[in-house]
């Protein structure tokens, strides 16, 4: 084991103690009155506890690692320009509209990225107490537990993950994919969701996506064998949305070969 290695080991260890120390802080404050603001719109809404949670998730990275720069969802980071050197990218709650209505279905996310490669990605569905986590290097756990890649399914035979705006308007054939697939799934948290294909309990799933909704979920999908790449089949990029793919390789053909 070389020092690279076991450092990154280390890193993973104290970034899932974070996470979990996250959790006990976001479940203490959701009995507690939430602040509720909406951002763009009724349907983009923000609380004080994705304010707070990211503060902590920011400010531990920061302690974990010294020449971090912290792209995040709510303004807590730094201004991130590039890929180059330590890249985190920080979802403190993805599904907050779930959060608000549900205190359900949603999740946290972080995305670790050296020089632009996926090296340590953590996705915790907060309410289900699942905690995926790990990378390339040191391999993909399961609450700790080594989680086995998932079987390389086709479109036909799994459950495919949707976004309602896209089946809504059937975008890029959206319906066919579905009509093709053994059925939608729709839950309003990219991290639950990404989850959900980690764990085989989906082929794919595909939605318009920002960086900190589908950094994480990257750097997990490709140690376990899966892709992810945008809607057309070219390379996502770090820095920018777009409508993202994650989807086991053959199932990812498929879609490709329907989406218009
Ligand atoms: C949202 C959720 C949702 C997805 C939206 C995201 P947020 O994240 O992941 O499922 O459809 O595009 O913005 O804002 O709750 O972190
Ligand atoms: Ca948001
Ligand atoms: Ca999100
Ligand atoms: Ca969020």
């Amino acid at each position: 084991i070389n020092v690279e290695k076991a450092q990154l080991e280390k890193l993973n260890q104290s970034m899932q103690h974070v996470m979990r120390v996250a959790r006990t802080h976001v479940l203490s404050k959701m009995g507690v009155q939430l602040t509720v603001a909406e951002k763009t719109s009724r349907r983009d809404l923000v609380t004080n506890v994705d304010h707070s949670n990211e503060d902590f998730l920011v400010q531990q990275i920061r302690q974990l690692d010294a020449d971090a720069h912290i792209l995040a969802e709510e303004g807590r980071g730094d201004q991130v320009k590039t890929m180059r050197g330590h890249v985190w990218i920080v979802d403190p709650i993805d599904g907050t509209m779930n959060f608000v209505h549900q205190r359900n279905h949603f999740a946290m996310m972080v995305g670790y990225y050296v020089d632009g490669q996926p090296t340590l990605g953590y996705i915790y569905d907060v309410m289900a107490d699942k905690l995926y986590a790990g990378g390339p290097e040191v391999g993909v756990t399961l609450n700790g537990q080594p989680l086995a890649a998932p079987a390389d399914l086709d479109l036909a035979d799994g459950l495919f993950g949707a976004s309602a705006p896209l089946l809504i308007n059937d975008r890029f054939n959206m319906q066919t994919v579905i009509a093709t697939s053994l059925g939608a799934r729709i839950l309003g948290s990219a991290g639950v969701q990404i989850g959900q294909v980690l764990a085989g309990e989906l082929v794919g799933y595909l939605s318009y996506l920002r960086p900190w909704d589908f950094a994480a979920g990257r750097v997990l999908a490709e140690s376990l064998g899966l892709v992810m790449t945008q809607v057309d089949g070219t390379p996502v990029n770090m820095l920018s949305s777009g409508a993202v793919l994650v989807a086991t390789k053959r199932a990812q053909r498929a879609v490709l070969a329907i989406v218009k």
